[in-house]
C-alpha cells in the first residue's frame, strides 16, 4: 500500500509544508519571514501572525506541486515541539483541522529528531546506529540514533547553541540577523588562523560557546578603541577566525563521541549544517578518521517540512499517531 503524507512545520519563523509518498519527497515549500530582520531576532508575536498569513498558501502550493489533492492524503504530520508556542499552535491547529476534516491520522513530530532524520531523505543514507551533530539556532546536540524512532542525546550545549554563537558574533560585528550565513559568506575570503580565539575546556561530550562570545566582545572592543575601522578592514579574517573556532569546538566533541561509541556513520543536521566551512571540515575529518559522513542537501538543513514528512512517515510505519487533543510544547523530551 502506498502512503502519501502532508507535513507542516511552523516551530519558529519558517512556515513550511511538504508532501512525501513512501518516503520520497514530492514537494517542499518554505515561506521565510523577513519581518524579524530589523529586530535582530525572532519576535514571537510577529512570527505567529506571519504563520497565519502564510499557512494556507504554503500548504496549497505543496499539494499542487506534488499534484496531490487533499483526498489522496493518508496522514498529516506536524511539528509539536520544541519551538515557540504561538508558532507551533498555528501549524498544529491547522493540521488537526485537516486531520478531522479528512478523517486521517495526525502525527506529532519532534522538530530536533526531524532535523536528524533529514539525513534519511536522500541517498546515500546512514546505517543505524549513527551519530548526528545537530546544530541549529536553539540547539547543539550529539545524538545517537539507534532507529528512526529511537534516539538519545549524548552531548549538548551548556549555554548558547552553535547558531546563537554565529548570530551573536555577527551582531557584535554589526551584521544583521540571522548572521550565520553572512559569517559563512565573509569567511570564504579570510584567514582562519589570523585571530586565534580561545577553545573552552569542557571534559564531557557537552559544548560551551559563552566564553567565545565574551572573548570576541572584548577583542572587538579593544581593537576598535585603537582603530575605528578595525571591523571594516578585517571583516573576512575576523569571520574566518570565528567560524574556524566554532567548527573546531563542534568537531572535537564529535570525534570524541565517535571514539566513545565506536559508531562510524556520522551525520550533521540543523541550520548550522548549511555552513560551508563545517561541511568541508566534517568531510575532511571523516576521511582522516575513516567515517562514512552524511550531510543533508542544503534545503533540508535549515527549517523545512520535508524533514517533518520523513520523521512522520517513519512514525506512521511504526504505528504511532496522536489524538486531536495533542499538546504543543516549547521544550521536548527525547
Ligand atoms: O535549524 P534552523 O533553521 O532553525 C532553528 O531551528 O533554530 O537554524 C537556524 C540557525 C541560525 O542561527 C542561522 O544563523 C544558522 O542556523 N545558519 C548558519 C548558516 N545558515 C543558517 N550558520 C552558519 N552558517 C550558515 N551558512
Ligand atoms: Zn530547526
Amino acid at each position: 500500500m502506498s502512503i502519501t503524507l502532508l507535513a507542516i512545520e511552523s516551530s519558529c519563523d519558517e512556515t513550511a509544508a511538504a508532501v512525501c509518498r513512501d518516503g520520497s519527497i514530492l514537494s517542499n515549500i518554505v515561506a521565510s519571514q523577513s519581518v524579524h530582520e530589523k529586530y535582530g531576532g525572532v519576535v514571537p508575536e510577529l512570527a505567529s501572525r506571519a504563520h497565519i498569513q502564510h499557512i494556507v498558501p504554503v500548504v496549497d502550493e505543496a499539494l499542487k506541486k506534488a499534484s496531490c489533492g487533499p483526498d489522496k492524503l493518508d496522514a498529516i504530520a506536524v511539528t509539536k515541539a520544541p519551538g515557540l508556542i504561538g508558532s507551533l499552535l498555528i501549524g498544529s491547529q491547522f493540521a488537526k483541522s485537516l486531520s478531522l476534516a479528512l478523517d486521517i491520522p495526525l502525527i506529532g513530530v519532534h522538530h530536533m529528531q526531524a532535523h536528524v532524520l533529514a539525513n534519511l531523505i536522500d541517498e546515500p543514507r546512514p546505517e543505524f546506529p549513527f551519530l548526528c551533530l545537530t546544530v541549529s539556532g536553539g540547539h547543539t546536540q550529539i545524538v545517537l540514533c539507534e532507529s528512526a524512532t529511537k534516539m538519545q542525546v549524548i552531548g549538548e550545549t551548556i549555554d548558547d547553541a552553535a547558531g546563537e554563537a554565529f548570530d551573536k558574533s555577527a551582531k557584535l560585528l554589526g551584521l544583521p540577523y540571522p548572521g550565520g550565513p553572512l559569517i559563512d559568506k565573509y569567511a570564504q575570503g579570510g584567514n582562519p588562523k589570523r585571530f586565534p580565539f580561545p577553545e573552552p575546556q569542557i571534559p564531557s561530550l557537552d559544548f560551551s560557546f559563552s566564553g567565545l562570545k565574551t572573548s570576541i566582545l572584548y577583542f572587538i572592543r579593544d581593537e576598535e578603541s585603537r582603530d575605528a575601522d578595525f571591523i571594516k578592514n578585517n571583516l573576512a579574517d575576523i569571520c574566518a577566525s570565528i567560524q574556524q573556532r566554532i567548527i573546531s569546538i563542534l568537531l572535537v566533541k564529535l570525534r570524541k563521541a565517535a571514539i566513545q561509541t565506536g559508531v562510524r556513520d556520522i551525520c550533521i543536521a540543523g541550520g548550522v549544517s548549511a555552513n560551508s566551512g563545517l561541511r568541508k571540515a566534517l568531510e575532511e575529518m571523516g576521511k582522516k578518521e575513516g567515517w562514512n559522513t552524511y550531510i543533508p542537501a542544503f534545503e533540508y538543513c535549515t527549517d523545512n517540512a520535508a524533514m517533518i514528512a520523513i520523521a512522520g512517515y517513519h512514525q506512521f510505519l511504526a504505528g504511532k499517531s496522536d489524538s486531536l487533543d495533542m499538546r504543543v510544547s516549547a521544550r521536548a523530551e527525547w
